[in-house]
């Protein structure tokens, strides 16, 4: 048999026996409809144009996060003025798809409106301005925003408290006078602490969760616990990320992977093996799947992506780096992840 014909004749042979890869597989299934936890995604409205965009957040996830527009700077840009339309907007779409909203976020030391990082006053005045801005929102939003991110982010990498305005202003106390102004505004909210870096630093995690648990204790109203998840295709260990979201799980409240992506470039390089790199990439969010699935399903808030396609994802802007890291590509095609994903669901 001539030489080309052998090996036209291999190549069928070898295509008809390989195994069937989970690294490709359609849209047939919907990621919420497969779990048995909120599947969630970051939203940005402005791309609800894309009809790529808009059907497959509406029809592959159960849960809403908004990326930027719940944040301090857009909904309160002025002291004595709030800006409600776009965020009412979102609300009302994610009504009518049946999805929850997870409000994100009240309290930070980022994206707050220059008003409030200049504002100037005494500390009555400050925990006045505090209270105000935490209930206005979570008053505006009653009944329509399932749950907040109350605080976000205010651990150093160190285990320390963040040295910022609501601290030098209002002291440590201003976490707890944060839960306990949410929960008077509305207490029905579910109410969060946010942050990142809990699995790849074990120090942060240990003072994040020794310090949740004894607000918790302490009876405080607050209910869950925010795991960020943005990682990458070489860190955390896989030992880090089960140690950890077993950690969160042994706090007794509710435990949010709140904002998964995982870079498949963390180092910046060129020349990139897209196709080996999300395959690593769709064992580490099997891991972080496995070791989510693993809680107690009362502990189960869910697991949200941070952005819906790797065209949408913060990665790209803020490192200025080619990366992939969300579960469908630029063209809105599901990804190696993506398919794992609907297999370990
Ligand atoms: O809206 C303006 C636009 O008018 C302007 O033309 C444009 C160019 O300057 O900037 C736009 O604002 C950007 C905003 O995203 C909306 O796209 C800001 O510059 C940019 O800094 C902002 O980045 C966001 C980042 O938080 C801010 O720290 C990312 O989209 C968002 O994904 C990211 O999300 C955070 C979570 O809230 C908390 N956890 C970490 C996560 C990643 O940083």
């Amino acid at each position: 048999m001539p030489r080309a014909l052998l090996t036209f004749v291999l190549l069928i042979l070898m295509s008809a026996c390989k195994k069937p890869s989970s690294e490709e597989c359609g849209l047939e299934k919907s990621l919420y409809q497969q779990a048995n936890f909120p599947l969630g995604v970051a939203v940005d409205p402005t791309y609800f144009s894309l009809p790529q965009y808009d059907t497959l957040v509406s029809k592959q996830f159960n849960s809403i996060t908004p990326e930027n527009i719940f944040k301090p700077s857009y909904l309160h840009p002025q002291e004595n003025s709030f800006f409600w339309w776009e965020a009412d907007n979102l609300v009302a779409r994610a009504q009518q798809n049946k999805q929850r909203i997870h409000g994100h976020t009240l309290i930070w030391h980022k994206q707050l409106p220059i008003w409030m990082l200049n504002y100037q006053g005494t500390k009555a005045q400050w925990e006045a301005m505090f209270k105000n801005h935490i209930q206005s929102i979570c008053q505006h939003f009653k009944g329509k925003v399932e749950a907040w991110d109350v605080i976000n982010e205010a651990f150093n990498e160190d285990g320390t408290l963040r040295n910022f305005i609501w601290r030098q202003h209002l002291g440590d106390a201003y976490i707890e006078k944060a839960f306990r102004y949410a929960h008077e505004a509305d207490p029905q909210a579910l109410l969060f602490y946010n942050d990142f870096n809990l699995a790849y630093n074990e120090r942060k995690r240990a003072a994040v969760l020794t310090f949740l648990s004894k607000l918790k204790q302490r009876g405080l109203p607050i209910d869950g616990i925010g795991m960020q998840m943005h990682i990458a295709i070489n860190y955390p260990s896989r030992g880090q990320i089960n140690s950890a979201i077993q950690a969160a799980g042994e706090t007794g409240l509710l435990v949010h992977l709140s904002e998964v992506d995982i870079s498949v470039n963390p180092f910046n390089k060129g020349d990139l093996d897209k196709e080996e790199l999300f395959n690593r990439q769709a064992d580490v969010l099997a891991t972080v799947v496995l070791a989510y699935k693993a809680l107690p399903s009362r502990y189960q808030y869910g697991i949200s992506f941070w952005g819906l396609s790797d065209a949408n994802s913060w990665i790209r802007d803020f490192y200025q780096r080619e990366d992939y890291p969300l579960l469908f590509d630029d063209f809105y095609q599901p990804k190696a992840c993506y398919c794992k994903l609907i297999d370990l669901l």
